[in-house]
């Protein structure tokens, strides 16, 4: 992901969530060089925005941000292609451990890490703004080396 490609981001990005980051958090996320990549489909002969994700690099962990496909290209494993390049962003680096949060009624996303084989190691309490109030978040961890699957 680089700066031009904001517009389409931020187009696909309030589409697909509720509380949306704002460009200001992608231009903050970029300027301080956290990994960041896009996934581009070429349908019917135009190339469009399918998805994307941003992540932190800490001393011995990735944490991922954001991780986002297009409501119309859900469902055909394009998450799961953006979450290997994520895990295999952790593995090449020789970092220990993937972590994440997730609102807790995010079924869909919960399923998905759940899958990969993340597994759920605390609460966040009134991490997230929602329509009514504040919602939990889900604290979620990945092993990244082979001693460490879990
Ligand atoms: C969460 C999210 C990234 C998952 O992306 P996705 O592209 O839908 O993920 P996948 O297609 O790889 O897997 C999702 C589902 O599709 C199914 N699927 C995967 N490939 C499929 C295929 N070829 N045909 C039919 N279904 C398929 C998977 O089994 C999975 O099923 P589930 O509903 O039982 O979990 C996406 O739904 C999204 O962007 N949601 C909004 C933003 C969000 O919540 N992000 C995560 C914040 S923590």
């Amino acid at each position: 992901m680089v700066m031009r490609d904001l517009d389409a981001v931020l187009a696909l990005e309030v589409r697909a969530y509720s509380h949306p980051w704002t460009r200001g958090n992608f231009v903050d996320s970029l300027a301080a060089g956290y990994p960041a990549e896009v996934l581009h489909v070429l349908d019917a002969g135009q190339v469009s925005l399918a998805g994307y994700f941003v992540a932190l690099l800490g001393v011995d962990e990735l944490h991922l941000l954001n991780i986002t496909v297009a409501p119309d290209w859900q469902g055909l494993g394009l998450g799961s292609s953006l979450l290997r390049a994520v895990q295999d962003l952790g593995r090449s680096r020789r970092l220990a451990q993937l972590l994440l949060e997730v609102r807790a009624s995010n079924q869909r996303a919960r399923s998905l890490y759940g899958r990969f084989g993340f597994a759920e190691i605390g609460v966040r309490s009134g991490y997230y703004p929602a329509a009514l109030g504040r919602e939990d978040a889900v604290v979620m961890r990945l092993g990244l080396q082979a001693a460490d699957p879990g």
